[in-house]
C-alpha cells in the first residue's frame, strides 16, 4: 500500500454493499460461485485503493442475515471463500497495518471458520492504518434487536437511552457512522445494511457489478462526495 494521498479530505468511513456477483457471472455464462470468487478477489484491490486514499474505516457487506435463504451450495461456497480470503490475505494485510473487525454473528458459521475469523481479528488487533470491517452474517435489524437486549441486560433506565447509548450498544461501537455507503450493481436499497448508522450517509449507486468495481470508481465517488452538501438537518455552510 502506498502512502495516503488525500488524508486531509478522506472520509472517515466508507461502507460497501458488494452486489452483482451473480449477474457478473451470468453475463459470462459462468456459475454464480465464479462471480463470488471474482468478487472476493476484488477485495484486495479495493482495500489497497481505500488505504491509499486515507480512508480509516472500510466496511464490506459480504453476507446478510437474509442470505441464508440462498441454495445450500451457494451458502457453502460463500463460507469457503471467506475462509480462503483469510488464509491468503491476512498475513499481507497484517504487514500493511490493516486491522480486521467483524460485525454480525460468527456463531452459525461453523466452528472452524469462526475460529479462523477470530484468529485473524486477534492477529491484527493492534494495527492502526485502516480498519477492515467485515459484515458477515450481519443484519441491521438484528443488530438493533441485539442492542436493545444488551441495554436491558445492562439495566439501563429509559431516561438514560439516547443516541450515544444506543450507538455504543451496536456491533459498530467506537466506529464512526459511514460518511459514504456504496452499493454496486445498480440496485438502490439498503437490504438491511447499517440501518441505524447510515441515516446521514451519502449514498452512491455505481452502475457496475462488484467484481468490476475498481480504484477509478472509488476515486470518482470520493470526488463526487467532496461536492455534496451535507447539512445534517441544519443549513448549508457553503
Ligand atoms: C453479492 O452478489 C454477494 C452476496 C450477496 C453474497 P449477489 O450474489 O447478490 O449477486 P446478484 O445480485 O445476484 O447479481
Ligand atoms: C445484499 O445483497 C447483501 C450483500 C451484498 C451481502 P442481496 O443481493 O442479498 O440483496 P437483495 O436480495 O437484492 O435485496
Ligand atoms: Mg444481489
Amino acid at each position: 500500500m502506498a502512502d495516503k494521498s488525500t488524508s486531509t479530505k478522506a472520509p472517515a468511513h466508507v461502507a460497501i454493499i458488494m452486489d452483482g456477483n451473480g449477474r457478473w457471472a451470468k453475463e459470462r455464462g459462468l456459475p454464480r460461485l465464479a462471480g463470488h470468487r471474482a468478487g472476493t478477489k476484488n477485495l484486495r484491490r479495493v482495500i489497497r485503493a481505500a488505504a491509499k486514499a486515507g480512508i480509516q474505516n472500510l466496511t464490506f457487506y459480504a453476507f446478510s442475515t437474509e442470505n441464508w435463504k440462498r441454495p445450500e451450495d451457494e451458502v457453502r461456497g460463500l463460507m469457503a471463500l471467506l475462509a480462503e480470503f483469510i488464509e491468503t490475505e491476512i498475513q499481507e494485510l497484517h504487514k500493511e497495518g490493516a486491522r480486521l473487525l467483524h460485525i454480525g454473528h460468527l456463531d452459525g458459521l461453523g466452528p472452524t471458520l469462526k475460529r479462523k475469523v477470530e484468529d485473524a481479528i486477534e492477529l491484527t488487533k493492534n494495527n492502526t492504518r485502516i480498519n477492515i470491517i467485515l459484515a458477515f452474517n450481519y443484519g441491521g435489524r438484528d443488530e438493533i434487536i441485539c442492542a436493545i437486549k444488551k441495554l436491558i441486560e445492562e439495566g439501563a433506565n429509559a431516561d438514560e437511552i439516547d443516541v450515544e447509548r444506543v450507538s455504543a450498544a451496536m456491533f459498530t461501537a467506537g466506529i464512526p457512522d459511514p460518511d459514504i455507503v456504496i452499493r454496486t450493481s445498480g440496485e438502490q436499497r439498503t437490504s438491511n445494511f447499517l440501518v441505524w448508522q447510515s441515516v446521514y450517509s451519502e449514498w452512491f449507486f455505481p452502475q457496475v457489478y462488484w467484481p468490476d468495481f475498481s480504484e477509478e470508481h472509488l476515486l470518482q465517488i470520493l470526488e463526487d462526495f467532496g461536492k455534496r452538501d451535507r447539512r445534517f438537518g441544519g443549513l448549508s455552510k457553503k
